[in-house]
């Protein structure tokens, strides 16, 4: 991955927009891909499929609710390769931490399967699974209540060090903690202060040590730098693709902030209400985005040019439908302005409309 330099990260994240629902613009671009491309999802993915660490077949997450089923996560079909980002972005409440849950199984799925390699791990018995855990680890948004208060920066770092005995003498489980810190640039003279005597970032420096010092190979990454600064947002994102470039790592990273996810990005997975709407390498989402859902979050990106000042934006229309028990069809379509009667009738999936670009709408 090419290293970004943090005043283009800083200058980028400063101009970006919190929320994807701001506004909504005139005309969408036709679409010129011939239907004779389309494939389904499985097998347009077929040689990114096999060569995938991590993937995902139909997965589902619904939650009983005292109103009816709520489709947190459906069908979602996903895969990511070795040392390699997928952003997942979407409105808040679309599924994106529900989605990093189930792929860890912090969080059971109602069906589908999850490949981490050629096993589906959600057929793993507890006791595979705790190894399977060391493989697998997570990174909070909120370094100040994802830490625990009473534990020192040594007792954090080295707890999960004893847990999964990796390490068992006390002298070199001290060596690798100061390594850790060292990696993810803590002094050492901070290894014995509580959380609450350091600042964010140092706080989520903290959590990725904490999450490397178990060796994984794929890290859920929720919205890692949202709490933060936005300087200090691009000393954290810096520090994890080094750590990708290093060690290789893979990474789904989650979060409502485009231009984050364009710079940390290899490829883009965009949702809507649980579901998928469109699979893409990171530059060509934002050259050519596709479903009109993606349009709409893109060109709610602030224009820093001054001369497009005053140019009227359409606000998107509606609200966003009800995840319990929702209807047939296209769950965006009573916001979508090209919507057509099929579209509230047939279940769309996502098709290749170019290479490495998946789309699930009736217009492709
Ligand atoms: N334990 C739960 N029980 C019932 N519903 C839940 C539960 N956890 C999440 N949900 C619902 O599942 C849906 C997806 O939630 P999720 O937290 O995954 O969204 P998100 O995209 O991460 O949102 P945000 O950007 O706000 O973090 C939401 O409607 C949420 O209310
Ligand atoms: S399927 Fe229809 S309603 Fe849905 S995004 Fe495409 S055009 Fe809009
Ligand atoms: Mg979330």
């Amino acid at each position: 991955m090419e290293y970004k330099e943090e005043s283009t990260i800083k200058s980028s994240i400063a101009s970006s927009v919190e929320s994807f629902t701001e506004s909504f613009t005139e005309s969408f671009t036709e679409s010129s891909t011939e239907s004779s491309m389309k494939t389904d999802m499985g097998s347009a993915m077929g040689s990114a499929i096999e060569s995938a660490l991590i993937r995902t077949e139909d997965l589902k997450k619904y939650y009983k609710t005292s109103k009816g089923l709520l489709h947190a996560v459906d069908n979602v079909n996903i895969s990511m390769n070795k040392g390699k980002t997928l952003g997942v972005v979407g409105e808040s409440g679309c599924g994106k931490s529900t989605l990093g849950r189930v792929i860890l199984r912090l969080t059971e799925a109602t069906s589908g399967k999850v490949f981490y390699k050629d096993d589906n791990i959600l057929l793993y018995s507890p006791r595979q699974m705790k190894k399977m855990r060391k493989a697998m680890q997570i990174i909070f948004q909120d370094p100040y209540s994802s830490l625990n208060p009473r534990m020192s920066v040594r007792e954090i770092i080295e707890e999960p060090i004893k847990a999964n005995r990796i390490l068992t003498k006390r002298s070199d489980v001290n060596r690798r903690v100061k390594e850790l810190m060292e990696t993810v640039g803590l002094a050492e003279r901070l290894i014995n202060v509580y959380p609450h005597e350091l600042d964010g970032g140092r706080r989520q420096r903290i959590g990725i040590a904490r999450a490397l010092s178990v060796n994984p190979e794929f890290i859920v990454c929720d919205e890692p730098v949202s709490a933060l600064d936005v300087s200090i947002q691009a000393q954290i994102l810096n520090l994890m693709m080094d750590l990708q470039e290093s060690m290789g790592l893979t990474y789904l990273f989650i979060t409502h902030n485009l231009s984050v996810v364009k710079h940390i990005s290899n490829e883009i997975a965009v949702m809507y209400l649980g579901q998928c709407v469109e699979v893409c390498e990171s530059d060509r989402l934002f050259e050519n985005p596709m479903h009109p859902y993606t349009q709409a979050l893109l060109r709610a990106i602030p224009n820093p040019d001054l001369s497009s000042r005053g140019q009227k934006k359409i606000l998107i229309k509606g609200e966003v439908t009800d995840p319990i028990d929702p209807e047939p069809g296209c769950r965006f379509a009573p916001r979508c302005e090209y919507a057509q009667p099929i579209c509230s009738q047939t279940d769309f999936k996502l098709k290749a409309v170019e290479a490495s670009h998946y789309v699930s709408c009736m217009l492709k």
